[in-house]
């Protein structure tokens, strides 16, 4: 619960629908931290021992990662946008609104570090068990641009031992756990043992969390991979941003564009999305 968590540092944005779901983004790097479907528990998890400053990632929620995805580039750990402030353009300024929009451009700072004119926004729209999060990169450059991104989806789960995904078996995958090494799991689904960094190359298109509080289905759209992620146990003791025990609680599956970056031509822009709905 986001009620737990003292966000009283940073900017919050508040959409709902009538029917009671609401969903909390914070402008700093427009960072869904709190998604109740009606009817239904927190579906993210965020660490209560995550910073909440504007100079730090948040850990848990929705971080969006873009221009660089992990260390696969000379930026900070997924890139540049995670950690600034993005500005609210549309919705969820009124009280009802199940929509908001978000938006950052490139600046003097950003182009230090990556030298191109970029804008990107990050729409939630909010429905009664359903939460679609879309987010659009614009190349205001000159030149072509190439970019990794992923929206590093935290789902929440009581008990990591307890879950499954379905979806992924026989899917070719990069072990990041392992040097990358390729690997391919035939298991019919997947259950996370110990630390999972996986990244799915050209995944299929929907996947299912099966947990035993109730299922959630993941919809992509234009992102081509997908990451599953779990620190396990002997990682998650060494975060500083997360209890030792906070693994158990969590599992990353993330829509991502990591295998091959994504060239945008000059006034281009690329769109990818995600939808979760919770199941009854
Ligand atoms: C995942 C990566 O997407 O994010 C992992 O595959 C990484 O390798 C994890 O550890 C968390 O990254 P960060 O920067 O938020 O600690």
């Amino acid at each position: 619960m986001v009620a737990a968590i003292d966000l009283s540092g940073l900017q919050t944005v508040r959409v709902e629908c009538a029917h009671g779901a609401q969903a909390v983004l914070t402008t700093h790097g427009a960072h869904l931290v709190s998604w109740m479907p009606a009817g239904a528990n927190e579906q993210l998890f965020l660490s209560d021992r995550s910073a909440l400053r504007r100079d730090a990632p948040i850990r848990g929620g929705v971080p969006v990662v873009f221009p660089q995805f992990a260390s696969y580039g000379p930026l900070a750990h997924h890139g540049l946008v995670r950690t600034r402030e993005w500005r609210l353009v549309d919705g969820a300024d009124a009280p009802s609104s199940t929509c908001a929009r978000l938006r950052i451009e490139s600046d003097a700072d950003t182009h230090a570090l990556w030298p191109h004119e970029f804008a990107c926004e990050l729409t939630v729209s909010l429905g009664e068990r359903t939460l679609r999060i879309e987010l659009r990169v614009e190349n205001r450059d000159a030149a072509p641009f190439e970019f990794r991104a992923a929206l590093h989806t935290y789902l929440r789960v009581d008990d990591i031992g307890a879950v499954r995904i379905e979806g992924l078996a026989g899917i070719a995958y990069l072990d990041r756990a392992r040097d990358d090494a390729r690997a391919i799991d035939d298991d019919h689904v997947l259950r996370v043992r110990g630390e999972l960094d996986r990244v799915y190359v050209g995944a299929p298109r929907r996947l299912l969390l099966c947990k035993p509080d109730g299922d959630v289905e993941l919809a992509a759209e234009g992102f081509p991979d997908v990451v599953v992620w779990n620190p396990g146990r002997d990682k998650c003791e060494h975060m500083a941003d997360m209890a030792p025990d906070g693994y158990r609680n969590m599992v990353c599956i993330e829509p991502a564009a990591v295998a091959a970056p994504i060239v945008l031509a000059p006034a281009a822009a690329w769109t990818g999305a995600q939808t979760l709905a919770v199941r009854a």
